[in-house]
């Protein structure tokens, strides 16, 4: 199954953002993964629709993967797609039904993913799995870029992978040099860097050297 790498613009330097996701692209990443925050879904607020489309002005060929950390994803999913989101994940947790909004992403032209919370166990994430095209298990609790992985999460994805063995099972939430053989070994395939990424001193060596496998 193929290892695909994404940085997480979050970590980026909001200074100069442009520079950011260009940075990403040229350093080969699969797919830039761009999280949305709401305040009353996570305890912080983060980008809006207009970066969405910021990124497909100036990487027009880079994916766009947005994750919605939303109470209710489902009154902006149009305005997103329009914005020029490839993906978009939303949340098991939040305040709408994922069934039916996971199906108007499809409809919308982009690949579905359902996200769950550290807290959810892995099986809320089963009645989803025909329409959504990936699953997201948060290493992390979503809210902030920086945080420590929490290991229990990855048993989430070995349970998941087993009953998928062709599924797209992404992690989001402190992988680094080290947690990203954890992650692999547990069998993510998608997998989100943030602040590792954008610290590395050369991100396209670090997308190289984890795609082969070894970070
Ligand atoms: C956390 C976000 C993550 C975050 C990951 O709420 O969903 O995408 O940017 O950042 P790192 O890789 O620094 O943990
Ligand atoms: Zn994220």
């Amino acid at each position: 199954m193929k290892t695909e790498i994404l940085p997480s613009l979050l970590a980026a330097d909001i200074g100069c953002l442009a520079d950011g996701i260009v940075r990403a692209e040229k350093a080969r990443a699969d797919r830039l993964h761009i999280d949305i925050m709401d305040p009353s879904f996570v305890p912080n607020i983060s980008f809006s629709p207009d970066v969405v489309a910021l990124c497909r002005r100036v990487a027009p060929g880079l994916h766009r993967n947005v994750h919605l950390m939303m109470s209710r994803p489902d009154l902006y999913l149009e305005v997103f797609a329009k914005a020029g989101a490839d993906s978009i994940q939303i949340h098991y947790e939040a305040d709408c039904d994922p069934h039916r909004e996971l199906r108007r992403i499809r409809e919308l032209g982009c690949r579905s993913a359902i996200v769950i919370n550290p807290e959810t166990p892995a099986e809320k994430a089963l009645a989803y799995l025909d329409e959504a095209d990936e699953v997201l298990v948060m290493t992390v609790r979503p809210g902030y870029g920086g945080q420590k992985l929490m290991p229990e999460c990855l048993d989430k994805v070995s349970f998941l992978r087993r009953l998928r063995p062709e599924m797209g099972i992404m992690v989001d939430g402190g992988i680094n040099g080290e947690t990203f053989a954890e992650a692999l070994a547990a069998g993510a395939n998608l997998i989100v860097s943030g602040s590792w990424l954008y610290g590395a001193d050369d991100m396209g060596e670090a997308i190289a050297r984890m795609k082969a496998g070894r970070a």
